[in-house]
């Protein structure tokens, strides 16, 4: 396995990964599983992150304690399913910057088409993590990450759920610089661009449409 690459083969999130596959999982149960499943992948995404030190005052002493600068941190939520995974990383770190890439596949070419983008200044001086549920064929996390590079960022982290191989191999060939975290690798993708086995669309899942 590539270096660029981190399965958190932990047991609560493949338990969890496993709840959220299941095709009768209501859609209240795929959002509960997915914030806290986020909880866990973003204690992964965000090892290795600077620390700085704060001083502080413990009811015996004071010290210089390390805490984290959330303001140097940006999240990017690929809509609108990465929203599902944003808002559990948010619960840990509130300080985060955000911003939104909105892209949808044609369903004929596969291809993402931008509709919407917002994102915080500065993103050469923060750390950028990429929030996409589904890394499929690779094509929208690697517009989206052309986007934010042409908008300064330099240091960049992709975090989904569920990885097919073939996603894989396109991220890594457009942007071998950005480290992927996901939950599983699949076995393939089908001939609409669904991950297999995968779990369905995570929008329709976590949004109960169709
Ligand atoms: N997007 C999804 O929501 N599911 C897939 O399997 C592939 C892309």
């Amino acid at each position: 396995m590539s270096e660029q690459l981190t399965v958190v083969n932990h047991p609560l999130v493949q338990h969890k990964l496993t709840l959220m596959r299941e095709k009768d999982t209501s859609t209240a149960g795929f959002r509960t599983l997915l914030r806290e499943i986020s909880l866990l992948l973003a204690y992964e995404v965000t090892r290795g992150l600077d620390l700085t030190t704060k001083h502080i005052e413990t009811p015996i002493c004071g010290m210089d304690a390390p805490i984290l600068d959330g303001k140097k941190l940006a999240l990017i939520s690929i809509l609108r399913a990465g929203n599902g995974l944003l808002d559990g990383i948010l619960e840990l770190i509130p300080a985060a910057r955000v911003g939104f890439i909105g892209l949808y596949r044609d369903p004929e070419t596969l291809k993402p088409v931008q509709y919407y983008y917002k994102v915080p200044a500065e993103l050469e001086d923060r750390i950028v993590i990429v929030v996409d549920p589904m890394l499929a064929t690779g094509n929208s996390s690697v517009a989206a990450i052309d986007l934010l590079k042409k908008s300064g960022a330099r240091n960049i982290r992709f975090l989904c759920l569920l990885a097919a191989p073939e996603g894989i191999k396109r991220m890594q060939e457009a942007h071998p610089d950005v480290p992927i975290v996901t939950a599983a690798v699949d076995s393939h993708l089908n001939d609409h661009g669904y991950i297999v086995p995968g779990l369905g669309d995570a929008g329709d899942r976590m949004f109960g449409t169709k």
